[in-house]
């Protein structure tokens, strides 16, 4: 994946790696399904409301269609393929979001990353909310909206879900902890640089 080329000063994870970010294009297939097959069945289960990557192929697909997709992303450390989230049409000025990062890259703040990057990318295209249905139990997920400044949630206990809708247009909360987690994730790229420069 050559053209992942890093850029100075480009985004970097919560423990301050860097990490290339992209559009999804055609041809990237092989390097997803690896990924989205290679989930654990929980991530898989979260990802897809079930327990089998059946919905893998199909979700391919869609990410290929652009009367399907408004914006794909896939993010890569050190080369490989982490992380891919993306954004499909849903009702007028708004679309639904789905991301999935692979399981030994989780818990570093890619899957923020790529929600701060597709929150960009739809506010440019004038949609003013996102959409996501996420299961309960899924508190990774609900914590990374929460995070976000944007959002309110509709529970759905009967369900096990919740409803969650970004609103695009409440933005001061949003700018101001998007400035917070790059001020972290510099301050470790700092320190990592020390310490390799130590080592
Ligand atoms: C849910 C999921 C996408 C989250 O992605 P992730 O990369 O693991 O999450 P992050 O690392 O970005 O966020 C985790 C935490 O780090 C925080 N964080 C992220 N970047 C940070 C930074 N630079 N500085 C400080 N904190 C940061 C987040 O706010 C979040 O807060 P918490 O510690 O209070 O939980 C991922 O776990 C996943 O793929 N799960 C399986 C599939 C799934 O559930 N998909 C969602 C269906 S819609």
């Amino acid at each position: 994946m050559d053209d992942l080329a890093l850029l100075p000063g480009g985004p970097l994870t919560r423990t301050g790696r860097p990490v290339a970010v992209r559009d999804v294009r055609v041809g990237d297939e092989r390097v997803l399904t690896q990924l989205l097959a290679g989930l654990s069945p929980t991530s898989t289960y979260r990802r897809f409301l079930s327990g089998s990557p059946a919905s893998v192929p199909s979700y391919l697909a869609t990410l290929m269609s652009p009367a399907e997709t408004v914006c794909a992303l896939l993010a890569s450390v050190e080369n490989r393929v982490v992380a891919v989230a993306s954004l499909h049409p849903d009702r007028v000025g708004s679309a639904e979001f789905a991301v999935a990062v692979a399981d030994e890259a989780q818990g570093d703040g890619i899957g923020t990353l790529l929600l701060e990057e597709l929150v960009c990318r739809a506010r440019g295209l004038g949609l003013t909310r996102l959409t996501a249905l996420v299961l309960a139990d899924n508190a990774p997920m609900l914590e990374v909206f929460g995070e976000l400044g944007l959002v309110r949630t509709v529970s759905r206990p009967d369900r096990g879900e919740v409803d969650v809708v970004v609103d695009l247009s409440a933005a001061a909360t949003f700018e101001t902890l998007v400035a917070s987690r790059a001020a972290t994730a510099h301050a470790a790229a700092e320190s990592r640089q020390d310490r390799d420069a130590a080592s």
